[in-house]
């Protein structure tokens, strides 16, 4: 933990002060850390194999000690690195079993790959409620929502948060689920000591730009069983024969062209020098974040799920409620915010009635695969009170100023309290 000097602020101090937005002075006039960093040091390496020509894995040792290192990491037995986090998730989710006319558990709140990952194997995704307190897939609305054609529990590690895994697991257990853990947000966080990704069948990480190790593009899998992750391998690469996977004759398994390159796993290495430095400096943060934001009335900061022992903040999420600011709406209170100098946004929508849903459900394809009725059945469930009251709610900032100073921490309380004090002159603004 670092040792910040700890600035106090009292609620009463903004009492007469103008917001920003109608034109008063901004909390936070300057700027704020940038993501990515680049690292000169794996300069050389990338511009020895540009000039080398061994430019994919098939001919490269790179994204091989890639996967090595990342494995070593995160403490799992084997990894194979791909070209995305949603590559990961089709391919993970195509091993164990998922196919056409299939169900697969999993949570509304999360980014739209997630969906699509299980639609593009033709199955249906069943959502399971979210804990608005959590962000999190709610563990014990999951048995309820198993059906005869239910294959899997997608759980969603969103921003970082560790879903409750022993909820999960032990449902899957009983009705013999596979689990694929949703790990794209939550590189190194913790549940029961244990790294999330580890904890299900198999887990899948994005490395995309914006992400904690990040490398423009790319993704993971992360798995125990050897003959799992082999079969990932051929997978991922066209079907191509893979350790236990052995020519049946030729091609032992349908796949694509999954695979990672070069120079996307030197960034990766690169990456990986930092990330447990950086890691600890959102956490200090964050948990600052944490005891001064619950202080300011109508602000709720996350809570983390039983048996979540660190989280890593892809996004640092609370709850804002629209009462205790008498009644402005949230997109008001972001953009006062913003006009402070506080950049956040306001999170997933309630995306389980988003337009490719229907798309999906009325295609030829899910028409052969499910029965009329079956469909229906899934629109009248498809309620989700929880989710629906955190899509109203939720209010997030982005990793990166996670990075920045106490008193950036103390800027950001700071201008919320600003708000709060002052949420009467918000209120005839449009
Ligand atoms: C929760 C979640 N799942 C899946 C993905 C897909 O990862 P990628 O963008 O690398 O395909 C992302 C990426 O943002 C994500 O945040």
């Amino acid at each position: 933990m670092i040792n910040w000097p700890l600035t106090s602020f009292s609620i009463s101090s903004f009492g007469k002060v103008k917001l920003a937005i109608i034109g008063g002075d901004k909390v936070h006039p300057g700027t704020w850390p940038s993501w990515p960093v680049w690292d000169q040091s794996a300069e050389k390496d990338i511009i020895e194999m540009l000039r080398s020509g061994r430019w994919w894995r098939g001919n490269g040792e790179y994204v091989a000690e890639f996967e090595k290192k990342y494995a070593e990491l995160m403490g799992a037995k084997r990894c194979l690195a791909t070209a995305s986090g949603t590559t990961a998730l089709i391919t993970a989710m195509g091993v164990l079993g998922v196919d056409g006319g299939d169900e697969v558990l999993v949570s509304p709140y999360t980014f739209i790959a997630t969906y699509n990952a299980i639609f593009f194997h033709k199955a249906l995704p069943v959502f399971v409620d979210t804990d608005p307190e959590t962000f999190l897939i709610d563990t014990n609305k999951i048995k309820a929502r198993i059906t005869d054609r239910s294959v899997a529990i997608l759980p969603v590690h969103i921003y970082g948060l560790p879903v409750d895994m022993d909820g999960v697991n032990q449902v899957a257990k009983k009705h013999d689920l596979k689990v694929v853990e949703d790990a794209c947000q939550a590189w190194l966080a913790e549940y029961k000591g244990k790294k999330t990704g580890t904890l299900g069948d198999l887990g899948c990480f994005s490395f995309q730009n914006s992400k904690h190790l990040p490398a423009g593009e790319g993704g993971a899998i992360l798995g125990n069983d050897d003959e799992i992750i082999d079969r990932c391998h051929s997978a991922h690469n066209c079907g191509r024969p893979y350790g236990s996977m052995k020519a049946s004759p030729g091609y032992p398994y349908r796949g694509g062209n999954f695979r990672m390159q070069q120079s996307q796993a030197i960034i990766l290495m690169s990456q990986m020098k930092r990330i447990e430095k950086d890691n600890d400096i959102r956490l200090a943060n964050a948990l600052y974040l944490d005891k001064k934001l619950k202080e300011i009335p109508g602000i709720v900061p996350y809570k983390l799920a039983n048996g979540a022992t660190r989280s890593v903040y892809h996004l640092y999420p609370f709850r804002y409620i629209k009462e205790e600011f008498n009644n402005v709406p949230k997109e008001k209170f972001i953009r006062a915010l913003v006009a402070e100098g506080v950049p956040c946004s306001g999170g997933y929508g309630p995306q389980n009635k988003d337009g490719l849903i229907e798309e999906a459900l009325n295609s030829k394809a899910y028409k052969r695969l499910f029965s009329e009725s079956r469909l229906n059945k899934w629109r009248e469930e498809n309620h989700l009170p929880g989710n629906d009251q955190l899509c109203k709610e939720a209010v997030t900032f982005y990793q990166s100023m996670l990075l920045g100073s106490r008193s950036d921490m103390d800027d950001i309380v700071n201008a919320i309290t600003k708000i709060y004090e002052n949420r009467n002159s918000l209120v005839g603004i449009p």
